[in-house]
């Protein structure tokens, strides 16, 4: 049997909420399976915590985390803490320091699930965002020269590395193989004149590798504009860092809203744990109140089993997540139900032991 070691990480708000269900329904998995099992550790870093000791986590958290074989990540964030610490020294940390340097994102609109689109555009929603996630926009590189005085000036900088850069996009390239679909560029290089160029440069020289590979690239405006207007010209997206954070929440909102948003921050190479979560935040309005809807982290769940080499487990959570919502069954009030949190994540679990 194998045996996987997950270092569970709820973090704020809804984080603990959610992380709930998420591990309920891994842990159902497993127990159906029966040739594979988890081991969970729980890590109470935080907001909470760095009111406590002035840290999102102690010293030695990364070298805690490194032995683990992958991290689930609930949500960072809380008032009363600079939303600039608590991501960047826990969240982002986590990212950079292991080398998570693809992010995916599906953005699929499953049947049942609220869409603001036009109906003739809610055919075929189903991309998967590569985004760049560990240099580009979000380096944290740049100065802040005479703070406080009239001269002040701020500068940051975007960090393009062409071992990054080529990287994420060979990542792109491979995965558009592999499944056969188109890879779009998104890009801005008409403004942009070094970075976004040599983004552009580095796309077209690896295309020469994947003849095979049927190419288009976007200005990022535009593809905004796109995804809204015709949506399934989009099947594989690769993109930038900021770009990247940006659009996937309009896909995000195009395919359900932020209770069905999932991303897999990973380690393609195995060196470092890869790092599991959805893609919303702490959710203080809602918080502590169980509403929070888990079906995010859940689909999440389902990327971690894709990653782990379970993909038929990974299907199965995402096709139960669809028919609760075609029967429109237990779901969480911003889905339009009147579901706790717990009674969302256990009937999953319940329709998962009917699928088996
Ligand atoms: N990955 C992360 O940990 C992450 C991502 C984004 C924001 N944040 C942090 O979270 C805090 C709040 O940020 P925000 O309000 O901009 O974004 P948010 O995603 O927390 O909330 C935005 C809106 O969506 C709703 N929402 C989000 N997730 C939901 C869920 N699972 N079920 C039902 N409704 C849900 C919230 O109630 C809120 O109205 C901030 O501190 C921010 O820095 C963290």
């Amino acid at each position: 049997m194998n045996q996987y070691r997950i270092a569970v990480i709820p973090g704020d708000g809804i984080g603990p909420e959610v992380m709930t269900e998420n591990v309920r329904i891994l842990q159902t998995v497993a127990a159906i399976d029966r040739s594979f099992s988890f081991e969970f550790q729980t890590f109470s870093w935080g907001c909470q915590y760095y009111l406590q000791t002035g840290k999102m986590m102690p010293e030695d958290g990364m070298e805690q985390l490194r032995s683990f074989d992958a991290i689930l990540l609930g949500a960072v964030g809380y008032p009363g803490v600079p939303d600039h610490i608590s991501l960047r020294e826990l969240l982002l940390k986590i990212r950079h320091d292991f080398d998570e340097y693809i992010n995916l994102r599906p953005v699929r609109l499953l049947k049942g699930a609220p869409c603001p689109l036009k109906a003739e555009n809610t055919q075929n929603i189903d991309m998967i965002f590569v985004r760049e996630n560990s240099e580009g926009e979000y380096s944290g590189q740049g100065a802040w020269l005479y703070k406080n005085s009239p001269q002040e000036v701020v500068i940051q900088h975007g960090v393009f590395s062409r071992k990054g850069t080529e990287r994420v996009i060979r990542y792109a390239y491979e995965l558009a193989r592999k499944e056969r679909k188109t890879l779009t560029s998104i890009s801005k290089a008409n403004a942009l004149n070094y970075s976004m160029v040599f983004w552009d440069q580095i796309f077209e020289e690896l295309g020469k590798e994947y003849p095979d590979v049927k190419t288009s690239k976007l200005l990022v405006d535009a593809a905004a504009m796109f995804m809204v207007k015709d949506p399934k010209r989009f099947q594989i997206v690769v993109t930038s860092n900021l770009f990247g954070d940006i659009l996937t929440d309009l896909g995000a909102a195009i395919a359900g809203g932020m209770g069905l948003a999932a991303g897999a921050n990973i380690n393609p190479e195995h060196k470092y744990p890869s790092m599991f979560e959805p893609i919303h935040g702490s959710a203080p309005d809602i918080a502590g109140r169980g509403i929070a809807n888990p079906l995010a982290a859940i689909w999440s769940a389902s990327q971690l089993l894709d990653f782990l080499g379970y993909e038929e487990w990974g299907a199965r959570i995402v096709d139960a997540i669809e028919k609760m919502l075609a029967e429109k069954h237990a779901l969480t009030p911003d889905l339009g139900g009147s579901a706790s949190t717990s009674e969302c994540g256990k009937a999953l679990a319940g329709i998962l032991k009917q699928l088996s």
